[in-house]
Order: structure tokens, then C-alpha cells, then sequence
């Protein structure tokens, strides 16, 4: 066998593989951009039961896990009383800290530049440059349902 003839398949092997990791790659940013384009209602499909409306307390938002594709995910989900519920993703707009809440100042705090929410996720100071993202929830009966992303 010629040097050329061994080389042919080895040519081929790596066209064949670069092609593959080509095509991984692709699926890859159709699956992010996916999560960008789709309706906020094709997201919010996969509702899941963290809980009892009994088991929150009007104003004080409680940190709840949603088993997302993507692995466990933190929420802040607060009964507002009249004005219903809210469930908010525990990371910072500005570069995804997690943050914490701080009952006795009503508000969401980063540790890691300072950002501060309001109760609803609303920025009130610091570098995050848009609010707390919402997420869906439900109250069905006495069962509080998560689910994906509303902003
Ligand atoms: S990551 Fe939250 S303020 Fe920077």
C-alpha cells in the first residue's frame, strides 16, 4: 500500500470526525437557541409540585428546587396574598451568583458584586442589568406547581 493510499483513510477519518463535532456543535446552539425562541407557554409545560400552599407564609419567599432538563434549579417562590404568586430564579442577571434573601430588608441580595433586588426581582442597585428571571407557577387545590421560564 502506497503512502497515499494509507493516508486516504486517515483524511477521511478526520474529515468524518470534524464533520461529527460540526454537527454536535450546531445541535448544540439550536438547543440555547431554543430556549430563546420558543413561546414562554412551550416552556412552561413541564410543571412540577414543590409544595403546599400551607407551607408558605404571605410575603416570605421560600428557596425551592425544580428538577429542570438541565439539572436542579433554585427558585424563590413568594404567595403575594392578593396579588398571587411569584417564582424567581435564584441567579443574578449580572453573571449568575446565586443570590440570598434578606427578610429583614425584604430584599434579594448578591454576594458576589453587590446586586440588590427588590421582592418581586426588581433591580434596585448594583451592576445586575435586568430584574430577577420569572418563572411559572401554579396553585392547584392546596399544591404549588414550577415550572420554566416566563422572562
Ligand atoms: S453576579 Fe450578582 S452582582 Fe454580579
Amino acid at each position: 500500500m502506497s503512502k497515499e493510499e494509507k493516508a486516504m483513510p486517515r483524511r477521511k477519518f478526520l474529515q468524518i470526525g470534524i464533520g461529527g463535532l460540526g454537527a454536535v456543535i450546531g445541535l448544540s446552539y439550536v438547543g440555547l437557541a431554543g430556549d430563546f425562541l420558543l413561546p414562554a407557554s412551550a416552556n412552561a409545560q413541564q410543571l412540577q409540585e414543590v409544595g403546599k400552599v400551607n407551607d408558605f407564609t404571605v410575603g416570605v419567599p421560600k428557596l425551592m428546587v425544580y428538577k429542570g432538563s438541565g439539572g436542579e434549579e433554585g427558585m424563590y417562590v413568594t404567595n403575594l396574598g392578593a396579588e398571587g404568586w411569584l417564582a424567581l430564579d435564584f441567579h443574578c442577571t449580572h453573571l449568575q451568583c446565586a443570590v440570598n434573601y434578606e427578610p429583614s430588608m425584604k430584599q434579594y441580595m448578591c454576594p458576589c458584586h453587590g446586586g440588590v433586588y427588590d421582592l418581586k426581582g426588581n433591580v434596585l442597585s448594583g451592576p445586575p442589568p435586568k430584574p430577577l428571571v420569572r418563572r411559572v407557577v401554579q396553585v392547584q387545590g392546596d399544591s404549588v406547581f414550577l415550572g420554566g421560564r416566563l422572562t
